[in-house]
């Protein structure tokens, strides 16, 4: 959840106005390096680019934005404008976090996944050596200014990544989306996707109950992310994660709809299989599993549009869905 979710052609297009009516004394904005050289940013408040992709997204980057934040004299009525892709407003919304105590900030997200997934809910922070995403914030931007246009130079692969998200949130709480997935424009169905996600969140804005629904596929797609040491990018490992998950819940809780997921996933060009040993994916769950106290809770569907989390899966029933799916 933000405090305001825009969904419209041309919303970028919208920041200048915004920055005035949150009376910003300033602004400054931290942009994904690749698309600052494919699209106009937002505004023309000065820039601060972050190189792309997930290596970037370090303490070391965070300390460089807070070092050019510092260099600008934002204030605290300044405003931190983030553009591009999940990295990117991570990063953005880390520094406005910690910046100051705490500076407001505006998410204009560019990709198909920070649209419908990464620039919702607050969640700011970074990558340590020790783990993914270890140190950041909950910290609500003022707005998410999501334009659909910025799609359109996306390239097919993080499309493709995009849509894996959209039929997580379709099986969560947006059926109609399914037969959609994978035959309609993309850019068409990021607002109802999102909402899935705004609704959970405004419900759990602090991740202790109902938001961790939005966790399905997720602790199968973590593993298969950590197996293949990341070479498998998130979008797909959770496309696996979340087949693996039917197939498991079909077992566990009577779900009859696999067909209709993996149709869906499949339409989209995402993989069914994860070049990942199997050794390597049960070590990978039994870390996550030491690390949440011993018990591994799964997000599994009972139909589509319910969801509920599961802490009595037999790990006979994972071992055997994930064996199917693993290697090239
Ligand atoms: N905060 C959250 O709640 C949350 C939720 C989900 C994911 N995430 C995070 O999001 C990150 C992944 O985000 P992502 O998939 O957006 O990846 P990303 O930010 O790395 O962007 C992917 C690539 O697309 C490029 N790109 C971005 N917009 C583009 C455009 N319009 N045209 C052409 N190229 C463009 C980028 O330069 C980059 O190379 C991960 O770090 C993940 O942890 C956060
Ligand atoms: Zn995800």
């Amino acid at each position: 959840m933000s405090r305001a979710a825009v969904f419209r052609r041309g919303a970028g297009a919208l920041v200048p106005a915004l920055l005035r009516e949150l009376g910003a004394s300033g602004a400054a904005v931290v942009a994904d390096a690749r698309v600052r050289e494919l699209h106009p940013p937002p505004c023309d408040a000065p820039l601060l680019p972050v190189a792309p992709g997930e290596r970037h997204k370090t303490l070391d980057a965070w300390r460089a934005l807070l070092d050019g934040l510092a260099a600008l004299r934002l204030d605290r009525d300044g405003v931190v404008v983030a553009f591009g892709g999940g990295v990117a407003l991570d990063l953005a919304g880390f520094a406005a976090a910690s910046y100051l105590r705490g500076v407001r900030w505006v998410a204009v997200p560019t990709t198909l996944l920070a649209q419908v997934d990464a620039a919702h809910g607050g969640k700011t922070g970074v990558d340590h050596p020790a783990a993914k995403n270890l140190v950041g914030a909950f910290h609500l931007p003022e707005a998410v200014l999501v334009d659909p246009g910025y799609l359109a130079t996306l390239p097919a692969r993080e499309v493709r990544c995009g849509l894996a998200e959209v039929v997580k949130h379709a099986v969560i709480g947006a059926p109609a989306l399914l037969p959609r997935a994978g035959r309609e424009d993309p850019a068409g169905l990021v607002e109802e996707a999102a909402r899935v996600k705004l609704d959970l969140v405004a419900r759990d804005p602090r991740d202790r109950g109902e938001r961790r629904l939005l966790n399905l596929g997720h602790t199968l797609g973590h593993a298969l992310e950590r197996a293949t040491e990341y070479a498998l990018p998130h979008g797909e490992a959770v496309a696996v994660g979340l087949r693996a998950a039917c197939e498991v819940a079909e077992r566990h809780c009577g779900f009859h709809d696999r067909a209709a997921v993996e149709e869906a996933l499949d339409r989209c060009g995402l993989p069914a299989r994860a070049p990942a040993p199997l050794p390597a994916v049960l070590a990978a769950l039994a870390h996550d599993k030491k690390r949440a106290g011993g018990r591994t809770r799964y997000v599994l569907p009972v139909a589509l549009g319910d969801v509920r989390l599961f802490d009595d899966v037999p790990e006979a029933l994972v071992t055997a869905a994930l064996k199917g799916r693993l290697g090239a």
